[in-house]
């Protein structure tokens, strides 16, 4: 692979599993320096990096609290002096129908999915505009485009991630930093698991069927097609793109 990443410095939150870990390996086959931050052992993507010849630690980072954000800055700082591109990635993806979705559950999804995307952004962003150069993409989602069941909760913290991103990408740009998203269609990961909730009806293949049926490319999304547009957005060849959501997902949101 072309390093085109050499020589920076990657967090990637909830790199342990799914896309994010996907993310993960790419950034660090194309040179950049990886930081695993999940609740979970980030052991396995370690491995998968350190196999292929790539760099990286892992920490373990809660990202809705906000002195475990403190402690994953001073660790990265401490290890690398910087960083340079930071993924929000970590999410829980639920599935609960709109009546049965406690107070505390409203709460939960926000915290981790977009309480968690400030915390850390604030943590990252004055040593980014001190050396005048930075990458924030912050994975969204495509059900903020369209119809969804039992997502509400969800579909607030990424429609909030999607209006944070085109907030802050005004106030950054001018210190060279880019702030953007990604907006996947339905990808299987363990995290999805849950999601057949919603549909029982359907078997596991049928609901993937389903949703490559929205779509105008007819496959399943992959989580090698989100760590592709990753790639893209935090290199130097994106370096005019700030503000946007990408929704990579087959053609289904025209966004
Ligand atoms: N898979 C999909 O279909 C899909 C579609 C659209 C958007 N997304 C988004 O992509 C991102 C990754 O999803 P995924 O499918 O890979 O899910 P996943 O559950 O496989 O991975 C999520 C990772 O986040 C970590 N995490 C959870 N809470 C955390 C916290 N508080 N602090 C730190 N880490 C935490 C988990 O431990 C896990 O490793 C999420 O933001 C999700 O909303 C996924």
């Amino acid at each position: 692979m072309e390093q085109r990443h050499a020589g920076k410095v990657a967090i990637i939150t909830g790199a342990a599993s799914g896309i994010g870990q996907a993310h993960a390996v790419r950034l660090a086959s194309e040179g950049a320096a990886v930081v695993i931050a999940d609740v979970q052992s980030g052991e396995e993507t370690l491995h998968r990096i350190e196999a292929a010849g790539g760099s990286a630690m892992t920490f373990r980072c809660d990202v809705a609290d906000p002195d475990s954000v403190a402690q994953l800055g001073a660790g990265v700082e401490a290890a690398f002096g910087r960083c340079d591109i930071l993924v929000n990635n970590a999410g829980l993806i639920p599935s609960q129908p709109f009546e049965r979705i406690s107070f505390a559950d409203w709460r939960r999804i926000i915290a981790v999915n977009l309480d968690g995307v400030f915390l850390t952004t604030q943590r990252f962003v004055p040593g980014m505009r001190e050396r005048s150069w930075g990458r924030i993409v912050n994975m969204a989602s495509n059900t903020f485009g369209q119809k969804t069941i039992g997502l509400s909760h969800y579909v607030a913290s990424k429609g909030g991630v999607i209006g944070f991103t085109r907030a802050l990408s005004g106030e950054v740009g001018q210190h060279g930093i880019t702030v953007n998203a990604i907006a996947p269609a339905m990808t299987r990961t363990p995290g999805t698991e849950a999601l057949q909730d919603n549909y029982a009806d359907m078997t596991q293949d049928e609901l993937y069927k389903f949703v490559v049926g929205k779509q105008s490319i007819p496959r399943p999304s992959v989580p090698a097609d989100l760590a592709a547009t990753l790639s893209f957005l935090v290199s130097e060849d994106a370096a005019f793109i700030t503000g946007q959501t990408i929704y990579a997902d087959g053609g289904v949101v025209r966004g």
